[in-house]
């Protein structure tokens, strides 16, 4: 079910808190993708990364390969939200400085001070980084698994085209009163992403120069930030090309949680393609038959809320998801679970 929900798609989003199994389970999807002959990316933009721990490897920012699986390729990148906002932070600054005359110099380092504290601006570096990363994957791999932090930030993700009109204009009507930053603001493409940390100065600045291309010019500039997000919302809204699953552990809280990102999600347009229970304990011995009975509860209790998404239940293994040979091992009991003749999947599915 899983295998067969990634094997059709480009995207496989895993959401749902921290410690239920997210990085294990997309990193098992995505081994059996690769496995199975495609090209893979394994992205991690949970800024608690452990694509590393997992694999054992050290993997960081740049794409690296996980493992030698035949045919196919997969490969992992963990997105790091400081390096990502200083970078780009960095980047704004110097163009900036290269624009603005020498006595605004410390004007500029302050906003740039600021903007590194503001909220959400290592979330928006994130989601941009997100964006460009899938896009150029979607022209070099068959399947791009995204290992998503618990903050909810895809459901965010898919809201901020529309939130970025709305500032657009507002900016754009801001900019009539703004001269100088508004011409180092042209300056920045094709790096828009610091429009964002001049709108609070340019009221210090007289008008000067033609409105009307001026603000067609800056115009452009944010909207072509805008739509590379609105593409990917797209993309991300298209239940063809991409999967959105929830990652959970059978317990009460969790279960919970799952109905909250469930309706968060539903509300900004994602279909969720299937809850995966993961760490499923066995029927062995009156301990774990007591906490399966409980976790069957529980099951029951999310398929009575959320009757028409599919549950997928995966094992609890002896031993942590470790290495390849624990990758592979989680991805087999996926192929198990997908398979509802094999013998394996019978001992582990409720009737
Ligand atoms: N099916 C499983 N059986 C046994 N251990 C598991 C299973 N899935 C995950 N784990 C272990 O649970 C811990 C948390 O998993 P991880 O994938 O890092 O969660 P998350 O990414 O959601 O924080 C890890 O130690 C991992 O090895
Ligand atoms: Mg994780």
């Amino acid at each position: 079910m899983l295998l067969n929900l990634a094997a059709g798609r480009r995207v496989l989003l895993a959401g749902g808190k921290g410690g239920v199994g997210k990085t294990s389970v997309a990193s098992a999807v995505a081994y059996a993708q690769a496995r199975a002959g495609r090209r893979v990316l394994l992205v991690s933009t949970d800024p608690a990364h452990n694509l590393g721990h997992l694999w054992e490897r050290t993997v960081g920012d740049r794409r690296t390969p996980l493992a030698e699986v035949g045919a196919g390729r997969l490969e992992g990148l963990e997105i790091d939200p400081v390096r990502t906002t200083e970078e780009h932070l960095a980047a704004v600054r110097a163009t900036m400085r290269r624009y603005m005359p020498e006595h605004l110099a410390g004007e500029v380092d302050r906003h740039i001070e600021l903007a590194r504290d503001a909220p959400g601006t290592h979330e928006a570096a994130i989601l941009d980084r997100l964006a460009e990363t899938i896009e150029s994957a979607l022209a070099t791999d068959d399947l791009v698994v995204v290992d998503t932090a618990p903050s909810g930030h895809t459901a965010r993700l898919m809201r901020l085209p529309e939130t970025m009109s709305a500032w657009t204009e507002g900016l754009l009507r801001r900019q009539h009163r703004s001269g100088r930053f508004g011409r180092a603001l042209r300056r920045l493409a094709p790096d828009d992403a610091g429009v964002d940390l001049v709108g609070s100065g340019e009221r210090k600045v007289a008008e000067e120069g033609s409105r009307g291309s001026r603000d067609e010019e800056l115009r452009r500039l944010l909207t072509r930030r805008r739509d590379r997000l609105a593409g990917l919302r797209d993309l991300l809204a298209d239940a063809g090309r991409t999967a959105f699953v929830i990652v959970l552990v059978a317990e009460r809280v969790p279960v919970l949680e799952t109905l909250e990102l469930h309706a968060d999600l539903t509300r900004s347009g994602l279909a969720v393609s299937a809850l995966v229970v993961n760490r499923r304990s066995p029927d062995a011995g009156p301990f774990l038959a007591a906490r399966r009975r409980g976790e069957t509860g529980q099951i029951d209790h999310l398929r009575r809320h959320l009757p028409a998404v599919p549950v997928v239940e995966l094992p609890l293994l002896e031993g942590d998801v470790l290495g390849v040979g624990g990758v592979a091992r989680l991805a087999d009991a996926m192929g198990a679970a997908a398979d509802p003749g094999s013998d394996r999947t019978a001992d582990r599915l409720d009737p």
